[in-house]
């Protein structure tokens, strides 16, 4: 269970105050819930055969022998809580929380005792379009903070009718290969068999690929829901893949399942998971309500977001350039060619805009360059430009006009 030092506090903030500003500009909602439930509730509601609850919980007696568990995930208190305050009554809720969990995982980089998700939860909407306002909501916290290697995953598992039918059809494919199941889908076959979909053991991937899809024996009201989802996925210009072994590790979901995916960190790929979850408020003694949720794993995003920005900083480096007056704005501009033409891959920001020295070298320090250029009318008369490096917060200096080129050489070489 990780300690989090100021240092690294400072970048959670930043990331938590981006995720809240988009989530409230989707009209969701926080609700806090405690960090302790009944067992029992995990038990009915993640399922008693998954990993989660049969091998992954902080359980204990209370004084009165009542058993207690951390909570591994949010979703379930949040349904415990919306039936026990009436929240599902005739209204719909968006509704979203932040906070650890604990699940008694082998810890690794990535994957954690105590972790903390950002969960948001839909209560009350039928049709698909709640689900891709889930798929959009993520997909601009991504691009809010620069994270571009993730990936969308999708799959759908169907009404619990149609889920139903298909187990049996898996169940007979693998019990026709039982010579080839390792022993962890031997255990799952009666109890759980669409999780030997989602093994990670090599060998089994073969038989996995060419096993019975739940894509084609999806009941019409499944199919209708999930390709009303992926045409307006298309719509908004979203890219996915079908992943049809996409099954998550948590019993309640029915219908649209997904799974937001990075290669960027190792074995621990999923950054967001969640899916629609229709039967679960009914099933837990409140009504019958349609509900989707998705949960971020707020550890992986940080350190995603970190990767993400750091090649951007290592990959271009980029230059501003402070020019005050009419002569030194357009010098600026000609020098800008020829630093293009010199390094094609440097990005350079040039004013445009006047305001004074003090005014520009606000907006250079905000445009977090590498190295400032300056211009004034002081340096066009005696050919001299204004140098300086800004992160490793460099003195300025004052170079020949005609060395410039080498100036920056220089500079971007001592930078990588
Ligand atoms: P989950 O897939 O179990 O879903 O967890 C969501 C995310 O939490 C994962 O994708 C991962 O990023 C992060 N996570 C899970 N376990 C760990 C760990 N041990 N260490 C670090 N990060 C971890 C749920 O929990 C569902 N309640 C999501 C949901 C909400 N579905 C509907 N509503």
């Amino acid at each position: 269970m990780p300690t989090l030092l100021p240092a690294e506090l400072e970048r959670w903030q930043s990331v938590e105050s981006v995720i809240k500003g988009i989530l409230s500009a989707y009209a969701f909602k926080e609700i806090r819930t405690p960090l302790l439930e009944r067992t029992e509730l995990f038990q009915r509601t993640i399922g008693e055969q998954t990993d989660v609850v049969s091998k992954e919980m902080y359980s204990f007696l209370d004084r009165k022998d009542q058993s207690l568990s951390l909570r591994p995930e949010a979703t379930a208190g949040v349904v415990r809580a919306g039936i026990e305050h009436g929240l599902f009554y005739n209204q719909t809720q968006k509704l979203w929380s932040m906070g650890p969990m604990y699940r008694y995982e082998r810890p690794q980089k990535g994957r954690y005792r105590q972790f903390h998700q950002v969960n948001m939860e839909a209560f009350g909407f039928e049709g698909p379009s709640i689900d891709a306002e889930l798929i959009l909501l993520t997909s601009r916290i991504w691009k809010k903070l620069g994270v571009d290697s993730i990936q969308l995953e999708l799959n759908s598992l169907g009404t619990p009718e149609s889920r139903k039918a298909y187990r049996s059809i898996l169940v007979e494919y693998f019990k026709d290969h039982m010579d080839t199941l390792d022993e962890d889908s031997l255990l799952r076959l009666e109890k759980n068999p669409m999780r030997i979909l989602d093994s990670k053991n090599p060998e089994m991937s073969e038989l996995n690929h060419a096993a019975p899809k739940m894509s084609d024996h999806l009941d019409q009201e499944s199919q209708d829901h999930f390709s009303g989802l992926l045409e307006r996925l298309n719509n908004h210009g979203i890219d996915y893949v079908l992943n049809p072994r996409l099954v998550r590790g948590l019993d309640y979901y029915t219908k649209t399942v997904f799974e937001w995916t990075t290669d960027k960190l190792g074995s621990q790929a999923t950054v967001c998971g969640g899916g629609r979850y229709d039967g679960l408020v009914k099933q837990l003694g409140g009504h019958d309500i349609f509900a989707i949720g998705c949960a971020i794993g707020f550890e992986r995003l940080v350190e995603l977001v970190e990767l993400s920005n750091k090649k951007d900083q290592n990959g271009q480096p980029k230059i501003y350039f402070v020019a005050v007056g009419d002569n030194a704005e357009a010098k600026s501009s000609e020098l800008a060619e020829l630093i293009r033409d010199q390094f094609e891959d440097c990005i350079i920001e040039i004013n445009h805009s006047g305001g004074s020295f003090k005014q520009q070298f606000k907006r250079a320090d905000r445009s977090e360059s590498d190295i400032a250029l300056i211009l004034g009318d002081e340096e066009i008369q005696n050919e001299t430009i204004g140098i300086k490096v800004m992160k490793q917060g460099g003195e300025q200096e004052t170079i020949s006009m005609a060395k410039l080129l080498e100036g920056i050489a220089e500079r971007i070489d001592t930078k990588n």
